[in-house]
């Protein structure tokens, strides 16, 4: 079972697909930590992220391992990550991990939940269920403040509000797989819900979407 879980930063997206797959007992990927772990190498190496050939070789570098660095939540990082993600042979050199990890989840699970931009439209357009969270900018922005703060990082409301404004444009606007909800996906605004209501509305959905489903074999 494939489940795609797509939306824009701090809609509540990671959470939830991280409790689906525990619910479900599947593998999880959290995509955007791939498009992370480029712009780190990048970064490292001194390059610039924004350089196709600099970042294409980034993303053939990373690994599995890559996947646990805690600079991966850096601020720069993710700015460096949204212009890694609109260079086409970057996503390219990510696709095979992604569709690998989709197809032989860790520890033999019957399956995986990818949560990310694209997954629905571009890495597995035949999952079995496509869920596209989202929810005002506002309440977005606030949660990223809430989140750094809580983590004992300083930040400015405002300043987060911009950032998260034009790495959505960029996201949305690029041509290769912009952030764009696949066709026969659930769109979930999470702006007034907190993450037990996401959990069960993605779950009713879901659950609907199954047993519909002709079976399988
Ligand atoms: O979800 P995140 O903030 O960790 O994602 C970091 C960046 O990676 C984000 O700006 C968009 C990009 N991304 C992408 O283009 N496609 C994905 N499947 C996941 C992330």
């Amino acid at each position: 079972m494939i489940i795609a879980v797509d939306g824009p930063a701090a809609s509540g997206k990671g959470t939830l697909a991280r409790r689906l797959a525990q619910h479900f007992n599947l593998g999880h990927l959290d995509t955007g930590k791939l498009y992370r772990a480029t712009a780190l190498r990048a970064l490292a190496s001194g390059g610039d992220p924004a350089d196709p050939a600099v970042a294409e070789a980034a993303a053939k570098a990373v690994r599995a391992a890559d996947l646990g660095d805690p600079r991966l939540a850096d601020e720069a990082v993710a700015r460096g990550a949204s212009v890694v993600a609109a260079i086409p042979s970057v996503r390219q050199a990510l696709f095979a991990f992604q569709r690998d990890f989709a197809r032989h989840p860790p520890g033999g699970a019957a399956g995986a939940v990818l949560d990310g931009r694209d997954i629905g439209t571009v890495i597995c357009p035949d999952a079995d269920a496509k869920l596209f969270i989202t929810a005002g900018i506002e309440a977005r922005a606030a949660r990223r403040v809430k989140e750094l703060r809580d983590s004992g990082k300083a930040a400015i409301y405002e300043a987060v509000l911009q950032d998260m404004k034009d790495r959505d444009a960029r996201d949305s606007q690029r041509r290769a797989a912009p952030m764009v909800p696949a066709d026969d996906a659930f769109v979930l605004d999470t702006t007034t819900l907190d993450a037990d209501a996401a959990f069960a509305a993605a779950l009713d959905f879901i659950g609907r979407k199954l047993a519909a489903a002709p079976a399988k074999g």
